[in-house]
Order: C-alpha cells, then sequence, then structure tokens
C-alpha cells in the first residue's frame, strides 16, 4: 500500500462546516491540507468561520464557500472556486444531505424533491464535477446511510434518495480506473449529530444503541478516521461503500 501525504493536498469538504463535515475539516487540515469548507444555509456561515479558524490553527490552510448544492451551476462555480483558489484539486468529501423520518404515506411530493435532489441529484454532479477537475490518484468520498442495508419504515425518502449513490459511485470509479481515482461512499451508522435527532422516533435512539457493539450511536470521531484512511493510503478500496457502524446493519 502506497502512503499519500496530504501535506498541501486540496481537500473540498461539502458540509465542511459542522457535525461530521467540521470534524473532516479539521482532520486533513492537521495533514497540512489545504481545505475548501462548503456550507449552505446562512445560519452555517459562523460555523464554517469557526472551522476555517480551526483548520489554521492545526497547520492546514482553508477559506469558507457557500453554494447550494442541488443546482448545478452552484457546483460548478464551487469547484471552479477551489482550482482558481489553490490550483489543483485532490479530494472530494461530500457529508451534505438531508432527512426525514415520515411514514411513506406522510411524505409530500415537495419533502420527495428536495431529498433527491441533494441526496441523489446533488452527489451525482458534485462526483461529476469533481472528477473532471481532479488529479490522478484523487479521492471521491460521498456520505450514504447505513440504512441501505437495514429493512426499517419511516426512511423511505431518506434511504431511498441516497441509495442511487451506490451506483454512481460504482459507475464512476470504473471510468475513472485510467486515472487511478478511486471512488468510495461511507455509510455511517446512527449518528449522534442533530441530523439523526431531528429524523428519529421516540426510542429509535436506544434502539439504535442496541445494535451497535459499542451501545452507543456512532460518533463522529468513530468515522473521521476512515475518510483519513482512504485520503492518505486506502486507494485499493474503489467502488465499494463502507459500512461503519459497530455493526447496526450489514450486508
Ligand atoms: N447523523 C446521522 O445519523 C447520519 C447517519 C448516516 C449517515 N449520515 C450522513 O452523514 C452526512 C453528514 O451528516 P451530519 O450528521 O454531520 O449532519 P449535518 O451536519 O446536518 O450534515 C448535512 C449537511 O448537508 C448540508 N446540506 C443540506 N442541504 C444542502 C444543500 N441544498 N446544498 C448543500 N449542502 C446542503 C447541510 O448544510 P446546512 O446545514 O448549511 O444547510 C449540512 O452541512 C449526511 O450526508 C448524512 O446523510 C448521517
Amino acid at each position: 500500500m502506497t502512503t499519500q501525504s496530504l501535506r498541501g493536498k486540496v481537500v473540498f469538504v461539502a458540509g465542511g462546516a459542522k457535525n461530521l463535515g467540521g470534524l473532516i475539516s479539521r482532520t486533513v487540515a492537521r495533514h497540512g491540507a489545504r481545505v475548501a469548507v462548503h456550507y449552505n444555509s446562512d445560519s452555517t456561515e459562523a460555523a464554517a468561520k469557526e472551522t476555517v479558524a480551526a483548520c489554521e490553527q492545526v497547520g492546514g490552510e482553508a477559506f469558507a464557500l457557500q453554494a447550494d448544492l442541488t443546482k448545478v451551476p452552484e457546483i460548478r462555480r464551487v469547484f471552479d472556486t477551489v482550482v482558481d483558489r489553490y490550483g489543483s484539486l485532490y479530494a472530494s468529501v461530500n457529508t451534505a444531505g438531508l432527512a426525514i423520518g415520515h411514514v411513506m404515506t406522510d411524505v409530500t411530493e415537495e419533502e420527495f424533491d428536495r431529498h433527491f435532489a441533494i441526496n441523489a441529484k446533488g452527489a451525482f454532479f458534485v462526483m461529476a464535477e469533481a472528477a473532471k477537475r481532479m488529479e490522478d490518484h484523487g479521492k471521491i468520498i460521498t456520505f450514504v446511510s447505513s440504512l441501505l442495508a437495514a429493512y426499517t419504515g419511516r426512511y423511505s425518502v431518506y434511504a431511498g434518495s441516497k441509495a442511487p449513490v451506490e451506483h454512481f459511485t460504482r459507475a464512476l470509479s470504473k471510468e475513472l480506473f485510467d486515472r487511478h481515482i478511486s471512488v468510495n461512499n461511507i455509510a455511517p451508522g446512527p449518528m449522534d449529530t442533530p441530523f439523526f435527532w431531528n429524523a428519529a422516533a421516540p426510542g429509535e435512539a436506544d434502539f439504535s444503541k442496541s445494535m451497535s457493539n459499542t451501545g452507543d450511536l456512532t460518533k463522529i470521531e468513530d468515522i473521521a478516521p476512515w475518510v483519513e484512511f482512504l485520503l492518505t493510503g486506502g486507494s485499493f478500496a474503489n467502488g465499494q461503500t463502507l459500512f461503519v457502524n459497530g455493526g447496526f446493519s450489514t450486508r
């Protein structure tokens, strides 16, 4: 296995301001990476600024940029900005996503479209636009969900809109063989962030904890090392979805 240093490498982190994405930004910055910290909502701008400062404090370079990644021109603008600023692109790590926990008969057309817009369409075009600008031996990682290996109600529109990403990842990874770019997904278990708590049903957290070998929810700290590994040495994993969830679900 060859090891790749991240010093000076350019890493784009979609949703990189807070929660899982925030930790990933700080983690790659600690390796000396140059980090493009993406955020979406105005309410996340302050977190993005804090994450940029934290990245600089641990030895990386960073800047924040806002975009709604459901819009292809915005995705193109974001990657053009990153390449204009830093001159290259080594990795794209996409943590952007939305979830609701509604039974299928309650899901509205607007909710369906909103979830597919970011979880499927946004993921597709972030991967594609990253690939167009990425250096050889680069890395593309997209976050999906351990629900892709679960048998459950309430998450039809969430898990259903993440599921196509596995096919995007298979196809793109194969298409990029000659450029040695590895393309993978990471599927965390139910993870202790507001994203989980906003969608969870009463009692769901206790059930989820009972399904993991830690007796706890997935923590962002359980996941970031897998990103670190894929970016620095794990390029023989390609086209895969890595279920990182303490055994919550398997496939
Ligand atoms: N927490 C869990 O239980 C869990 C479990 C498995 C997988 N995951 C996945 O892990 C990833 C990170 O989740 P997290 O728990 O760290 O929650 P999070 O911080 O809420 O991450 C979701 C991110 O998606 C961004 N986003 C939403 N709509 C967007 C849009 N239209 N354009 C661009 N960005 C948009 C949000 O940005 P703004 O807030 O700025 O709008 C936010 O940064 C997600 O993809 C999620 O599906 C989470």
